[in-house]
């Protein structure tokens, strides 16, 4: 086989065999392929396209370059979910308890991240003493126990999206969907789901801006597990605004507790049932949406999901005396809020712009090396559609820098107000099994 015939192979158009997509992946990690090569393919698909076997063996090849997590020994079918990003998104602190709680094992890995605010492992270190890292025999004894545990990245995942990531972010073949698709896939096999929950988000705040793109992105996706055994449901969400209403680490830990409470902004508890709903029919515990929305309000309402977080944060030695007082969690030196300079209703607020911001005040990290402000944020007080008046707060922002007053423009810039009430949009556009 020779690397020159895949690439003229694709750049005509045709398909690759999964013989020849593994002899890319493994010679590429082993530094056999060289980057122009490498990057001459990537350019080929992104211009060329793949079908669905195409991307499933591409998954496959890069889930199988690295680590493969067995989590065979846990009980119950191991449902993962994954967010494409957006700003402000608690909700896998939420879900994790919440899916957990009515019997779902949540066996979750994650991350530091790049972007608005940090991960979700970042976010449950803003509570005091939480650990994320825990050996392989203790995170399996916690989920079979407790239905819950979640980890840091470790070893060796998928190394071989890690390369072709950096090649394609400077040979502009980063948006392609196939590659997306594979890349996203690619993780979550080497995770070890048996089942995922995909959240695609849409507009202004998400990667895919167009909601005609999501929804391909998404159905490529699904497309990807059923050639590789494994279930996958997609909802197509709205990133058009922040989440919820907390943007930052520590803040949002708070908005996670208020929804697991039963009091959380309409929006992200909404999106949080729909997804949950979606993980407890993979999961096998209810057998209709329907009953696994309501197994899902009944345990925020009984306290259980509540309960479970407690569980799951003193298992890894985090406070738990945050959960009835909040105010244990990091708090900024400077609390200040924004006030409208109009009077009238939100037509839009930038999502992205507005995480921006919350990056600028510290709540994430611009490049690996910077060191985040777990306290840092933005609270917002308005959502598009709200009324605000002349002088009164569209938002709070949190941080420990002095200079606070620098992103004021930029946040006035992200919202508009406009004298008419605006249409308002789905938050779920769609699914898809
Ligand atoms: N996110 C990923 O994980 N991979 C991509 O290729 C793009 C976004
Ligand atoms: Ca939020």
């Amino acid at each position: 086989m020779r690397m020159y015939d895949i690439i003229s192979k694709k750049r005509d158009g045709q398909m690759l065999t999964e013989e020849e997509i593994r002899y890319f992946v493994k010679g590429y990690v082993a530094q056999e392929i060289p980057d122009y090569q490498a990057s001459a393919l990537m350019m080929a698909i992104y211009l060329r396209g793949m079908d669905s076997r195409e991307c499933a063996d591409l998954t496959k090849a890069m889930a199988e370059s690295g680590d493969m997590i067995d989590l065979s020994s846990i009980n119950g079918i191991k449902v993962d979910k994954h967010s494409t990003g957006g700003v402000g998104d608690t909700t896998t602190i939420i879900l994790a308890p919440l899916v957990a709680s009515i019997g779902v094992p949540i066996a979750k890995m994650s991350g530091r991240g790049l972007g608005h605010t940090g991960g979700t492992i970042d976010k449950l270190e803003s509570i005091p003493g939480f650990t994320p890292e825990i050996q392989n025999e203790q995170f399996i004894r916690l989920v079979n126990e407790n239905k819950i545990a979640v980890v840091g990245q470790t070893g060796n995942l998928a190394p071989a999206d890690k390369l072709l990531y950096s090649l394609r972010d400077v040979t502009a073949t980063v948006d392609s969907i196939p590659l997306i698709a594979s890349s996203i896939m690619s993780k979550k096999i080497a995770a070890g789901a048996e089942a995922i929950v995909l959240d695609v988000k849409t507009g202004s705040g998400a990667f895919m801006k167009e909601l005609q793109d999501a929804e391909v992105l998404a159905q490529t996706m699904v497309e990807i597990g059923k050639h590789m055994g494994r279930q996958v449901s997609a909802i197509i969400s709205d990133m058009n605004e922040p989440l919820g209403k907390a943007i930052g680490n520590s803040l949002e830990i708070r908005e996670a507790l208020e929804v697991l409470r039963g009091d959380g902004s309409k929006d992200l508890t909404e999106l949080c049932l729909e997804l949950g709903s979606h993980m407890a029919l993979l999961g096998g515990v209810a057998k209709t949406k329907e009953e696994a929305w309501r197994q899902l309000e009944a345990s925020i309402s009984s306290g259980q999901a509540l309960e479970t977080f407690r569980t799951f944060i003193e298992s890894q030695n985090g406070d738990g005396r945050i959960i009835d007082k909040p105010d244990r969690l990091p708090q900024a030196s400077h609390i200040i809020e924004l006030p409208s300079p109009y009077s009238g209703f939100i037509s839009s607020m930038h999502a992205e712009k507005i995480g921006h911001a919350a990056m600028k005040l510290g709540a994430g990290r611009e490049t690996k090396e910077s060191v985040i402000d777990l306290a840092a944020g933005i609270m917002l007080h308005k959502k598009t559609g709200d009324y605000v008046k002349s002088g009164e707060a569209l938002l709070t922002i949190h941080t420990n820098l002095p200079e606070y007053g620098q992103v004021n423009d930029q946040l006035l810039d992200a919202i508009v107000i406009s004298n008419e009430k605006p249409i308002s949009r789905p938050l779920i556009y769609k699914t898809i099994h």
